[in-house]
């Protein structure tokens, strides 16, 4: 499946029991769906399920991987993903469920693909108030990382037409509830060690936050352009060559396509799975007795851009 180009139907389904019995069954076969959550409408797939998660990205085009945000039912479906300090905790209790995304220490084994959090050991997560949203991790008991539903470089979707407009014959389906309340996305607040910071504005003020915490609540931090950049992706701690066609003395090789390695990102020469094990296969690199990686070439088109994108990243030395 070349996901990235393949024209679907899309259908437009009023949310109620059988859109999102329909949805949940799109979600369980590895799909993804847009759905409305109080923020903007959401693309959401299984966040335990790589293949599904390169899917979101192809769906939406994006040249990179952003880490994702992960949707749970509640406050208890949050703590078997990630690590609550006390501020965590406090805030949760306060804004949850509500337009608040909270970036914590993710907890060992949380099952959750490593392109979803681009290789980082944070987790971004939320507990949305939408009954489309809520009925649909009810109906999936899983986990759903979703972005907004459009098309990167398109505005944020606040109706399900907003959504077409830009994913109709990309995406298989789309539950329509009407506007979104809040109309912008989630307010991000990091809590990590020990610290508190607004790493994106939105509905929940800052000096909301501050004012619940009794603490001073600083920015992203310095030489952060974007929100994708923030608290820098996943970097390995080796050097990484690129463009690779053979193993030189020294080197780790991640294959694609004809170039076998000691590991490969798709034998089949598939950027969807390929994006899918990206971050994996940087990890295991990173991890291997060898001092340097070398990636073999990935194609440009479809996934392929955004992989690239990152492969550079990853080869800029730190
Ligand atoms: O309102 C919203 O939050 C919407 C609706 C659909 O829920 N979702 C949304 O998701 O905006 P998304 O995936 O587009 O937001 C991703 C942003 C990233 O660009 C980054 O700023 C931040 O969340 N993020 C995610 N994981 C992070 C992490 N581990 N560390 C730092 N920032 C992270
Ligand atoms: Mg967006």
């Amino acid at each position: 499946m070349t996901a990235s180009n393949a024209s679907i139907t899309t259908v437009s389904l009023p949310y109620g029991t059988a859109g999102i019995a329909a949805a949940a069954a799109v979600i369980a076969d590895g799909g993804c769906v847009a759905v409305p959550t109080e923020t903007v409408y959401g693309l959401a797939a299984d966040a335990t399920d790589s293949r599904a998660v390169a899917g979101i990205y192809a769906a939406k085009g994006r040249p990179g991987f952003n880490p994702l945000i992960v949707h749970v039912p509640d406050r208890a479906a949050a703590g078997a993903l990630a690590v609550f300090d006390a501020a965590a905790e406090a805030l949760a209790g306060a804004f949850w469920p509500g337009p608040l995304t909270l970036v914590l220490p993710m907890r060992e084994g949380a099952g959750i693909a490593s392109l979803v959090t681009a290789g980082l050991p944070t987790i971004a997560i939320r507990v949305p108030a939408h009954d489309a949203m809520q009925a649909l991790l009810a109906a999936t008991g899983r986990p759903l990382a979703a972005p907004s539903a459009n098309a990167s470089g398109s505005i944020s979707p606040t109706r399900a037409d907003h959504v077409l407009r830009s994913l109709d014959g990309r995406i298989p389906m789309v539950i329509d509830a009407g506007p979104t309340a809040r109309g912008i996305e989630s307010t991000i607040i990091a809590c990590i060690d020990g610290q508190v910071r607004e790493l994106r504005p939105g509905p929940i003020p800052r000096a909301a936050v501050a004012e619940l915490l009794g603490v001073a609540v600083g920015g992203a931090g310095p030489g952060i352009e974007a929100p994708g950049q923030l608290v820098s992706h996943y970097a390995p701690s080796k050097p990484v060559r690129l463009n690779a066609t053979d193993r030189q003395a020294g080197e780790w090789l991640i294959g694609f396509g004809p170039v076998q390695g000691d590991d490969t990102l798709s034998a089949q020469g598939d950027v969807v799975e390929a994006a899918a094990r990206l971050f994996d296969a940087l990890h295991v690199a990173d991890a291997a007795d060898a001092v340097r990686i070398a990636v073999a070439p990935v194609p440009d088109h479809g996934l392929g851009a955004a992989i690239n994108d990152r492969l550079r990243r990853a080869a800029v030395p730190a």
